[in-house]
């Protein structure tokens, strides 16, 4: 019994031992340890990165990450969002072109207004439907009414032309309400819509193809005939231009077809590229919109074989006007470090929102974990991504 209270006793003193060596500081647990509030402030090592993603986001430049996995790079990308302005950003309409239906128009608004004003011209159309409904109704009426009393002295005739009058009457009233009204051809498409953002816009183009990355226009089997969708409806927008004056982050961009990336420098160059259809054999390629701006500041990011693969001129382009960053994959084994190591524990915490929160010995055992997995002496991993799993 005594030999085993001693041995339940020497089992707990081994973590104290440990928390000697590898943290000092003091916690119960780690929801004691506070956590910035800023993305950029929560990046732990990585002090080159940092610096040079919060230089960038001063100056609006691109940025190519290189690096490993889960060492922060898209976390980088998305502290950056939080650093840009919000205060400029817009919102992006899609407006009818009566008279060259093919080449919609393009219209910015601040920020909020434009679904503001899809509202209000849809509510006028709305109305000005109901409008002739309640009209084609009192047509058939009345085409009905005529037909019963014009048949009234003659009863053997009356089911034959009150059959014509119905027919006549659906006809027209199935004419008026199928067509859709001219006002409500002209209601304006929302392609970007930043009213409920309150950060510089972030989107991630890892793995999208053309189509989602640079706009698309959709096919429409009944383009002609006047019963199909206006061109300006069938215009989406790309992750470029819902990037506009925020971040687009691409990993492996390397990846993408040379094509696609001959097109995003394009849209880099001009901070601005038109939406088509970009299947070549869908009606959506005879559309072609005006310019829509697309000022984004690009996060490339991929390990070094990845990035080997993109575009040269593409990434002339980041390395002449941008910056290029080797991320790290290990910090020195401070007590400093080892601190930042319990941040991240509480910040990981804090963003699951269901794991509870560490003890001092858990969050020695992740810092143990840290020097383990360090493929150099002296030092710990930042490999952040496979310690919080
Ligand atoms: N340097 C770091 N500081 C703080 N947290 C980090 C850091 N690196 C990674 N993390 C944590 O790990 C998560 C995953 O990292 P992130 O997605 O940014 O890595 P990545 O480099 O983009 O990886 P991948 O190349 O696989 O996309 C982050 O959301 C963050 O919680
Ligand atoms: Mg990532």
């Amino acid at each position: 019994m005594a030999s085993g209270t001693q041995s339940k006793a020497k089992k707990k003193a081994k973590p104290k031992a440990r928390k000697d060596v590898l943290l000092d500081i003091e916690f119960n647990d780690t929801s004691e340890i506070s956590v910035p509030p800023r993305l950029i402030d929560q990046v732990i090592g990585q002090e080159n990165a940092t610096e040079i993603v919060k230089k960038a986001a001063l100056q609006r430049r691109h940025v190519l990450l290189i690096g490993e996995p889960g060492t922060g790079k898209s976390m980088l990308g998305q502290a950056m969002a939080e650093l840009l302005p919000k205060e400029e950003l817009v919102d992006v309409l899609c407006i009818a072109n009566p008279k060259y239906p093919n080449q919609p128009r393009v219209a910015t608004l601040p920020a909020g207004h434009g679904a503001r004003k899809v509202e209000m011209d849809a509510e006028i159309a709305r109305k000005s439907g109901n409008k002739r409904f309640i009209i084609s109704i009192a047509i058939l009426l009345a085409i009905i009414g005529y037909a019963l009393i014009a048949t009234a002295g003659n009863p053997a005739s009356q089911p034959q032309t009150l059959l014509m009058a119905m027919f006549v009457g659906f006809f027209i009233f199935f004419m008026l309400n199928q067509s859709r009204s001219k006002s409500e051809m002209l209601v304006p498409k929302l392609l970007v819509d930043n009213s409920k953002k309150d950060t510089a816009p972030f989107n991630d183009a890892t793995g999208s193809h053309a189509g989602a990355l640079l706009g698309d226009v959709r096919h429409d089997p009944f383009q002609s005939g006047g019963l199909g969708t206006p061109p300006h409806e069938r215009v989406e927008s790309g992750l470029i231009h819902k990037s506009h004056l925020g971040v687009l982050y691409s990993d492996e961009i390397g990846t993408l077809e040379m094509r696609t990336q001959q097109k995003l420098l394009t849209a880099m160059q001009e901070g601005k590229l038109q939406i088509t259809g970009q299947s070549e054999l869908s009606s959506g390629a005879m559309v072609r919109s005006d310019p829509v701006p697309c000022k984004f500041v690009l996060i490339a990011a991929g390990n070094i074989e990845t990035t080997r693969n993109m575009h040269p001129a593409l990434r002339s382009r980041i390395q002449g006007s941008g910056y290029e960053v080797y991320m790290t994959d290990t910090m020195k084994d401070t007590p400093e470090n080892r601190r930042k190591l319990a941040r991240f524990c509480a910040q990981e915490i804090v963003k699951d929102r269901r794991i509870p929160h560490f003890t001092h010995e858990a969050v020695e055992e992740i810092v143990y974990e840290a020097q383990r997995r360090a493929d150099k002496k002296d030092h710990l991993t930042l490999r952040l991504r496979e310690l919080g799993g």
